[in-house]
């Protein structure tokens, strides 16, 4: 045990000389489709992932969070603005900036142990007993030593998102990015996979985008929230969430927390509010519900 620590702590500072990037996106755009039927997703948008500090980006359904994820993991590319990292522009994707998605990426396929090992096989940048030896050390932080020889279809929910976290890990980003990757599971496993990966971040503090449309995950995780506005996204606020670290989900309950939640909602709300009369749906629930008390 006292071995596996400290090799669990040489692990955790070697790890933790690689994560501190920063991104800066200043004033990126992106629009898609035609001339004449050109929809604009992301608008005039400027914010930073500061090095070392989880920033959420929250926003309504539909907003553009995906498109926001994909210019800044280099899939797709600005229209207008720029994308920095580490003071060099963002012109493609890289091992640097590893995403994790809101729909499962593993290979069906391919084991666990395959799908963690996949990536730095393919690029040839760890062989042998090295590779072996981080697949096993990621696997087995991620609770998943058992199973590595499982295929992902006899995984739950909950440990294929550990197994992706794992396979986005072993390349050693600089920034880890990720896209609703709670989505779907149930209440219970969600909240387990959030204390999880809180307990993986404050281990070594990796600049780390995480996107939802959640605000209780939003405000538990982050160290700084960005609220987008409906689409085209635009951000409406950034707020600093002081609360203590390491985080408990207790912590949720405190007044600290509740006038986050309070302030974030109320934006939330007023896009959510703004886009149904939008729709012209029924002007009738609207003014109903905005009547309601704490609504
Ligand atoms: N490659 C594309 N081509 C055309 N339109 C696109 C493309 N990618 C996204 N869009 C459009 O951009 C808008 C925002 O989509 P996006 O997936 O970024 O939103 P989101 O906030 O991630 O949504 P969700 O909450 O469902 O995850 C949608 O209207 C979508 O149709
Ligand atoms: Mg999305």
């Amino acid at each position: 045990m006292q071995q596996e620590n400290s090799k669990g702590a040489a692990a955790a500072s070697k790890d933790y000389a690689i994560g501190k990037s920063k991104v800066e996106l200043r004033n990126v755009s992106k629009s898609y489709g035609e001339e004449w039927d050109e929809q604009t997703v992301i608008e005039d948008i400027s914010f930073e992932l500061t090095p070392g500090d989880l920033t959420v980006v929250v926003g309504p359904s539909g907003c553009g969070k995906s498109t926001l994820v994909n210019l800044i993991a280099g899939f797709e590319r600005p229209d207008s603005g720029e994308i920095l990292l580490d003071g060099k522009r963002v012109t493609g994707p890289g091992k640097d900036r590893m995403v994790v998605f809101q729909e499962t990426a593993l290979m069906p396929w391919q084991t666990t142990y395959e799908n963690v090992v996949f990536g730095p096989k393919l690029r040839g940048d760890m062989r042998g007993k090295e590779l072996k030896d981080e697949a096993e050390r990621l696997l087995a932080k991620v609770g998943l030593y058992e199973f590595m020889h499982k295929y992902p279809l006899q995984l739950s929910g909950g440990m294929q998102r550990r197994a992706e976290l794992a396979r986005a890990l072993i390349n050693k980003p600089s920034i880890l990015i990720m896209d609703e990757p709670f989505r779907g599971l149930d209440a219970m496993s969600r909240g387990l996979m959030q204390e999880f990966f809180l307990r993986l971040f404050e281990e070594n503090h990796r600049t780390n985008l995480f996107v939802t449309s959640e605000i209780d995950e939003a405000i538990f995780l982050a160290d700084r929230l960005v609220i987008l506005s409906n689409r085209p996204a635009q951000v409406r606020k950034v707020i600093d969430i002081r609360l203590p670290r390491p985080r408990h989900y207790s912590m949720l309950n405190s007044q600290e927390a509740y006038d986050y939640k309070r302030e974030a909602m109320s934006i939330l709300h007023d896009e959510a509010m703004r886009s149904f009369s939008s729709t012209g749906v029924s002007s009738d629930f609207t003014e109903n519900y905005t009547a309601q008390p704490n609504a």
